[in-house]
């Protein structure tokens, strides 16, 4: 297996894309990119903002562009966002153009770390109780799991520590002679 240019880290929200991208780019000397965070640059506005001034599909239009500006990148570990490979043709760009890994979380992980951080993403803002957001997640994620499970690569992040992930990844990719010691 030939060493990619390009890691995209996919699963639900939450699931611990960033966190991953950021630790697992620094394990091999390489660069994280978020792809919300690229959004809300080249919007000029936050996720919340762009969902309530233009609307969802405006969000994913601008969110396929983002995407799509990473394919010349190298050495880059990409932290995609939770709806990022359900549109578009998005999953088939992403596993053209680089190795593809799904963080396989459970609901009740999910919904617990939502419920703290559900202000931040606008599909999960409105929810009031905790077995509301629960039903929702466990709805969305059998619908994306149709996607997410695409991916070249899944992998159980549940209950593990973010250096066991990392070296998990590192192991299936066969790049763990990249990594600092
Ligand atoms: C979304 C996930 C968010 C962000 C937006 C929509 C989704 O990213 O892109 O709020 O559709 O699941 P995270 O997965 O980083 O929370």
């Amino acid at each position: 297996m030939s060493t990619p240019k390009r890691i995209y880290l996919i699963g639900f929200m939450a699931s611990g894309k960033s966190t991953i991208a950021a630790h697992l780019a620094k394990q091999l000397n390489w660069t994280a990119h978020d792809l919300d965070a690229m959004i809300v640059e080249k919007a000029g506005k936050s996720i919340p903002q762009i969902f309530a001034d233009e609307g969802e599909e405006f969000f994913r239009r601008l969110e396929r562009d983002c995407l799509h500006d990473t394919q010349e990148w190298s050495n880059s570990v990409i932290a995609t966002g939770g709806g990022t490979p359900c549109f578009w043709n998005n999953m088939v760009w992403i596993n053209n153009n680089g190795s593809s890994v799904y963080l396989q979380t459970t609901v009740n992980t999910l919904s617990k770390r939502l419920w703290k951080a559900k202000y931040s993403r606008p599909l999960v803002s409105k929810f009031t109780n905790k077995i509301d957001l629960h039903t929702f997640v466990s709805q969305k994620l059998t619908a994306r799991n149709i996607f997410y499970t695409k991916a070249q690569h899944i992998i159980d992040a549940n209950n593990k520590n973010v250096a066991v992930i990392c070296n998990t990844i590192a192991t299936i990719l066969q790049i763990q002679h990249l990594c600092k010691k």
